[in-house]
């Protein structure tokens, strides 16, 4: 076998790009109209109409709940919105310093030790172990935010939603409702993306009939990434390294010469606009009216048009989000970690859905190494 042939049709299917890998009816995401579909319903409906909690039915049962399912849902998160208290004695003794996605993920995996059914994988018990997942998450992420800052965690509120909630926890004060709402529908706008990679690593090890916690473990450490969930505080730090308007061409002109990557653009499926970021560029014009500091938006914004006119590449769901979770006075390391509180619902719809008819994923790889070697004693090498 010629090492070059097989080296060319590998890398000619990097990435598994336009490789589809098993079914589902979680989301279509159509990259050329720039359409996202969850279980048939337009993103666009949804963040117009719905709620978080009302879209998470959506994605694990295939159909919108009637208000009894409904109240039903949200009555399970907020009884479980708490999490067991040896995480937050945990937590108080992680260094303060400690990435907030490695505190999410680490305390993820703790919880596993919490759940009695947590290792069963069995459709009733892995939807309580996503419910409690899908609660929690926001209640973590709150907490690492007081712990170190040396402030003591906020208990959750259980007559507040989610996203309201997470603010709550985080701040110690209600924010006001259209913040809560545009937050809200930022976590609709991120629950679901077809095969992304941390959904398709989630499946992978939910594929082996690992239980919940290991796959949405996986899934966070997926999401982490630069490439993939991570874009969203680099975005907000390259916005805040430029510093104003004027200086964004040529800080693109040098990173483009440089054959460096602008974060939040371009993106694996979409070659149109994002539909998340239309919504998100709204979002942040709207926060630069509430705060008063529009250079954010601005700046923003020019970089999209430049981005556009020099490279043809559009910004992606994360491009917009910095800038407005950046003006609702989120801390940038959170911003990844808000990305996880809203994919929980996607990761756990698709472990799910892997469960109900699984398949151990196990695709081939394409040896492209050396043939012929013979092994000599290592004083001969
Ligand atoms: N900045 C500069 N150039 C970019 C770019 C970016 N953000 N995204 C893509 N390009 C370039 C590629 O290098 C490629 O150039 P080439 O033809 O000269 O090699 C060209 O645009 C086409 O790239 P494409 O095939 O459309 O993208 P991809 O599928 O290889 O990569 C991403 C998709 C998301 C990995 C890539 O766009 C990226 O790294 N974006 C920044 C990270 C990010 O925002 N991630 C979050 C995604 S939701």
């Amino acid at each position: 076998m010629s090492n070059d042939s097989s080296a060319k049709s590998s890398k000619s299917g990097g990435g598994l790009r336009g490789v589809t890998a098993a079914e589902s009816s979680m989301s279509k995401v159509n990259g050329e109209d720039g359409v996202l579909v969850y279980q048939g319903y337009d993103i666009h409906d949804l963040a117009e109409n719905s709620t978080f909690e009302e879209t998470v039915y959506l994605l694990w049962n295939g159909r919108l709940p009637n208000s009894d399912e409904l109240d039903a849902l949200k009555a399970e998160f907020r009884e479980n919105y708490a999490v067991p208290a040896e995480i937050l004695v945990f937590m108080r003794h992680f260094p303060h310093d400690a990435n907030p996605m490695d505190v999410l993920r680490t305390c993820v995996s703790t919880l596993a030790f919490y759940d009695k059914d947590g290792q069963k994988t069995d459709i009733e018990s892995a939807k309580h172990a996503a419910v409690k997942l899908t609660a929690r998450f926001p209640t973590i992420v709150a907490a690492w935010e007081r712990i170190r800052n040396g402030n003591e965690p906020v208990p959750p509120d259980p007559n507040l939603d989610i996203a309201e909630n997470f603010l709550f926890m985080m701040r110690g004060e209600k924010p006001d409702p259209s913040e809560a709402r545009m937050l809200d529908v930022c976590l609709i706008l991120h629950a679901d993306h077809g095969f992304n990679a941390s959904t398709f690593t989630s499946r992978v090890v939910a594929g082996t009939l690992a239980d919940m916690y290991g796959a949405v473990t996986a899934g966070i450490a997926a999401l982490a990434g630069p490439l993939h969930g991570g874009a969203n505080t680099a975005v907000m730090r390259a916005l805040k390294v430029i510093g104003s308007i004027e200086k964004v061409e040529p800080w693109l002109d040098d990173m483009l010469a440089n054959k460096r990557k602008v974060m939040g653009i371009g993106h694996a499926v979409y070659k149109t606009e994002d539909p998340r970021a239309t919504w998100l560029r709204r979002f942040s014009e709207k926060m630069g009216g509430v705060t008063g500091e529009t250079k954010w938006f601005e700046m923003s914004q020019e970089l999209e048009k430049l981005m556009k006119e020099k490279k043809g590449l559009n910004p992606n769901v994360d491009f917009y989000s910095a800038s407005t979770y950046y003006m609702m006075g989120i801390p940038l390391d959170l911003f990844t970690p808000i990305f996880g509180i809203s994919r929980i619902s996607g990761w756990t719809g698709h472990i799910l859905e892997q469960y109900a008819e699984n398949k151990l994923i196990r695709p081939r790889a394409e040896y492209v190494g050396k043939w012929d070697q013979k092994w000599v004693p290592v004083e001969e090498r």
